[in-house]
């Protein structure tokens, strides 16, 4: 911490939103419209400086938020084959982004994953110890999650980024394809582990609320606790579809129809409770943004 950023309190705010046509980028656009928060997409590509440098001196943001990323169609098994693609956006364009942003003084504040760490000895399934976020990512079965390991590692010396670490994000509308809750309901088997989430109605608007306070570092971005699939499965039936019902597979049979490995893990969220106290609980917020809300819906 330490950096000064533009977006002092006299100077009203004003966002720079790369991922335009993304998932969290369209919902960022939409919170800031909702709050009365000017804002403008950029139009650059990451890996290309100058467009960079261009939408920064046209839209002069007080703080840049950078949800563009690859994260694989239909899924990351993509990256294992596009390796430079990935790294083209995930590391070379992250870091560009970052560096033009220190130089003018620009917080960034930055989707990234939490997919680097795996349950281990010290972290064991079940435990309740989360990875914190001064620990050296242990998870590199696939490509996508190495190459994001390696820009966190870098990103850390940019005093002037926020890193926030999302995992298996979910959102209240269950459908859209890339919702965690959809993509295991439309599975043909599940498997059953309990794994730290990202409730993204209640956490994006919190990312917000870091960008105003000018927080950066390295933040584990997920409710506090785990939730299984089975469990979440069990809410889906009770709040959504009663007649829903599901095959579990082992990681074994898992392996046979993925290309690569995918992660599994707790994340600590203690850091970012204490920053924001009212912060839900994975399986209260859960219930509040999600079941409870489509629960209405479904029964009118
Ligand atoms: N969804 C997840 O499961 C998940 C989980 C954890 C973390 N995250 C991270 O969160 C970030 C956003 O995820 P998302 O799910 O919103 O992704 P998404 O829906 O796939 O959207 C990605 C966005 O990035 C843009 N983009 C890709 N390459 C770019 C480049 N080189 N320059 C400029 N824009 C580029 C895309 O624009 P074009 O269409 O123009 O290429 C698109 O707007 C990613 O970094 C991702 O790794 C996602």
């Amino acid at each position: 911490m330490g950096f000064t950023a533009n977006g002092s309190s006299e100077k009203p705010l004003k966002f720079l939103i790369y991922g335009k046509t993304g998932w969290i980028g369209g919902l960022l656009g939409q919170i800031c419209r909702a709050q009365g928060i000017a804002f403008e997409y950029g139009n650059g590509r990451l890996e290309n400086r100058s467009q960079l440098e261009a939408d920064i001196a046209i839209v002069k943001p007080t703080h840049v938020f950078n949800a563009a990323g690859v994260t694989g169609r239909p899924n990351v098994d993509w990256c294992e084959t596009h390796k430079v693609e990935t790294i083209r956006t995930n590391v070379v364009g992250t870091l560009t982004l970052a560096d033009v942003c220190r130089e003018r003084n620009l917080i960034v504040i930055n989707y990234a994953t939490g997919c680097i760490f795996e349950y281990d000895e010290a972290h064991p399934l079940g435990s309740g110890i989360g990875f914190k976020e001064e620990d050296t990512p242990n998870f590199t079965g696939s490509f996508y999650s190495k190459t994001k390991a390696m820009v966190e590692e870098l990103l850390k010396n940019y005093e002037n980024v926020c890193t926030l670490r999302v995992r298996m994000p979910i959102s209240s509308d269950l459908s859209n394809p890339r919702n965690f809750i959809t993509k295991i309901t439309r599975y043909e088997k599940v498997v059953n582990i309990p794994n730290s989430m990202t409730i993204l109605d209640e956490l994006l608007p919190i990312s917000i609320e870091m960008a105003k306070k000018n927080l950066t570092g390295i933040w584990n971005f997920t409710n506090p606790g785990v939730v299984s699939h089975n469990e979440i499965l069990e809410m889906y039936r009770d709040y959504i579809d009663p007649y829903f019902s599901w095959k579990n597979f082992t990681l074994e049979e898992q392996a046979k129809v993925i290309v690569a490995q995918r992660s599994n893990n707790e994340l600590d969220a203690s850091k970012l409770k204490k920053q924001f106290p009212q912060l839900l609980s994975i399986k209260e917020s859960l219930i509040k943004y999600v079941f409870g809300p489509n629960h209405k819906t479904a029964s009118t």
